[in-house]
């Protein structure tokens, strides 16, 4: 173990005709006073600096910088350019010209540089977990399963190149031929969230670069480096400059987020995020008609039937609500339990909970990180506040653990709750297990349903016409029956109502970032004597 001390700002370099002058590498040199954080055994995965046209950009003329901050200290990691619109039409810039020949390329070389991006992501499997545990600060084993899931979009859209195909159709004239060609819609903005820094990435840039587009990512502000890190292994496995820039911003987010919206070369956007800023993008990108999925927020229904497996349910609850500390869009947030095993479902989950470590990513047998940054915390608290003013019994938890920091949050287990209280309504965000009791089927079903948003439900029964019933019945894009955990590369990720459209993933994924060309061939005829 190495102790780091913080990086300093670059210095400002004098005005020159260039806004941007390139770097290639940035010394590791970083480090935070609470925790120790491991050594990178490939310090040159520390890139603080944007990265456009396969070159990590230090700007030349002065720049405003953001800090990224470790959530368990608060203290700074690095200073991260806070990149403007004109930066961002440099990157749009790169990846149009980067398109012209990027998209002519055989879908058998495009696999074969996913591929090798693939391997060597599990190749740096340490080091990039140890990037997401400082910046995001979900435990070390956690960083290091996203790591995988981030490699396995690699791979499965690896696969997929060569597989986008179009279609011959029988025409309705005769003497003519109709078939189809799925193109590449173009350049792509990807704006990406904190929770998943590595994954939510690959799986945006994964089927973009399959389908032949080149991609302006604006990564996250609390997590810049590990989207800078893939970057970097991305120009390592051999994909052309130009394919893959990504611009880092803080306080210009909303400026640079509407220029990819409005600039009529980007041709398509993939969000994940609010539903409010979804809403508002949508908007700005409504001016160019540009291709749209959207990832949104959700407020997942757990349903547990008094035919469950206790168990199951049990541990389904402990991985669906306290994955990265409930900081998943697909988190359960409204726990539905059926009175007759109510009071023993309560009981167990409590005792689970109960053996959480909370504390440093780095220190060895940690289950639960830091929120992300007290705004998270002081949602969280307000959620829990409300409920217990409006009758809910607060069984375990249901404080800020500010001896271990700002950022952490006890988990907690709340029972009691009914629909007026917040936690019902909005998405809490955070390690609170809050438990709804119902009657009947019907009752839980409309529970489930009772709200705007629908990405994920899951729910607990051994009943066989029961779990028809129930996952026909409820309002998501995606169902867990007998399971928490949904997320897998092979299946289609997305939701309905005001949780977005689109999804990731999936053989479905591609189709995000493609157009269907229909080439009509006339005057055939029959075959000449
Ligand atoms: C998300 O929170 O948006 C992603 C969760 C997942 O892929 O499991």
């Amino acid at each position: 173990m190495q102790r780091l001390t913080s990086l300093v700002a670059p210095t400002l370099r004098s005005r020159a005709q260039l806004s941007l002058r390139r770097s290639t590498r940035v010394v590791l040199r970083a480090g935070i006073s609470t925790h120790t954080v491991p050594p990178l055994k490939d310090p040159s995965l520390l890139q603080p600096y944007p990265f456009i046209d396969n070159e990590f950009i230090i700007p030349t003329t002065p720049y405003q910088t953001f800090s990224v901050r470790d959530p368990v200290s608060g203290l700074k990691i690095a200073d991260v350019p806070d990149q403007t619109v004109d930066d961002a039409k440099i990157a749009i810039k790169a990846a149009a010209a980067a398109f012209k020949s990027f998209r002519a390329t055989a879908a058998r070389e495009r696999s074969n540089w996913l591929r090798r991006w693939n391997e060597l992501v599990l190749e740096n499997k340490g080091d990039l977990a140890t990037l997401i545990t400082w910046e995001n600060g979900k435990p070390l084993a956690d960083a290091s399963g996203e790591v995988s899931y981030a490699a396995s979009f690699l791979e499965w859209f690896a696969e997929e190149a060569p597989r986008i195909y179009g279609d011959t159709i029988p025409a309705s004239v005769k003497g003519n031929r109709v078939l189809t060609q799925r193109q590449p819609v173009g350049v792509c903005g990807l704006i990406t969230p904190w929770n998943f820094p590595a994954a939510m990435i690959t799986r945006k840039v994964g089927p973009a670069l399959a389908a032949g587009c080149t991609v302006v990512i604006k990564a996250p502000a609390e997590t810049p480096l590990t989207s800078l890190a893939l970057a970097e292994l991305a120009r390592r496995a051999g994909i052309p400059k130009g394919v893959i820039n990504v611009v880092t911003t803080m306080e210009n987010t909303p400026d640079v987020g509407k220029e990819l919206c409005t600039n009529p070369v980007v041709k398509k956007i993939s969000f994940t995020g609010s539903t409010a800023v979804g809403k508002l993008l949508m908007k700005q990108a409504s001016g160019t008609l540009k291709k749209l999925s959207f990832e949104l927020g959700g407020n997942a229904p757990f349903i547990v039937f008094d035919d469950a497996d206790l168990d199951t349910a049990v541990a389904g609850a402990v991985i669906s609500k306290f994955r990265s500390s409930g900081q998943t869009c697909v988190c359960a947030n409204r726990i539905f339990v059926q009175e007759g095993i109510y009071d023993k479902f309560a009981e167990k989950l409590a005792m689970k909970v109960k053996e959480f470590r909370v504390g440093s990513g780095y220190q060895e047998g940690t289950t639960h990180g830091p929120l992300i940054h007290e705004r998270a915390v002081e949602k969280v608290h307000g959620h829990v506040v409300n409920a217990r003013e409006a009758g809910a019994e607060v069984v375990l938890g249901g404080k800020k653990m500010e001896h271990l920091g700002m950022n952490f949050y006890e988990p907690t287990v709340l029972t009691g709750m009914s629909k007026e209280m917040l936690l019902y309504k909005e998405e809490t965000f955070g390690p609170v297990a809050a438990l709804f009791p119902f009657k009947t089927e019907k009752e839980v079903v409309e529970m489930a349903n009772d709200t705007e948003v629908g990405l994920a439900a899951y729910f607990f029964s051994k009943d066989y016409s029961r779990i028809w019933r129930v996952a026909e019945a409820l309002e998501v894009g995606m169902v867990g029956i007998n399971t928490g955990l949904i997320s897998d590369p092979a299946a289609p990720f997305g939701g309905v109502k005001q949780s977005g459209f689109g999804r990731e993933g999936s053989k479905y994924g591609v189709d995000e970032y493609t157009v269907v060309k229909m080439m009509t061939f006339g005057g055939i005829g029959d075959l000449q004597e």
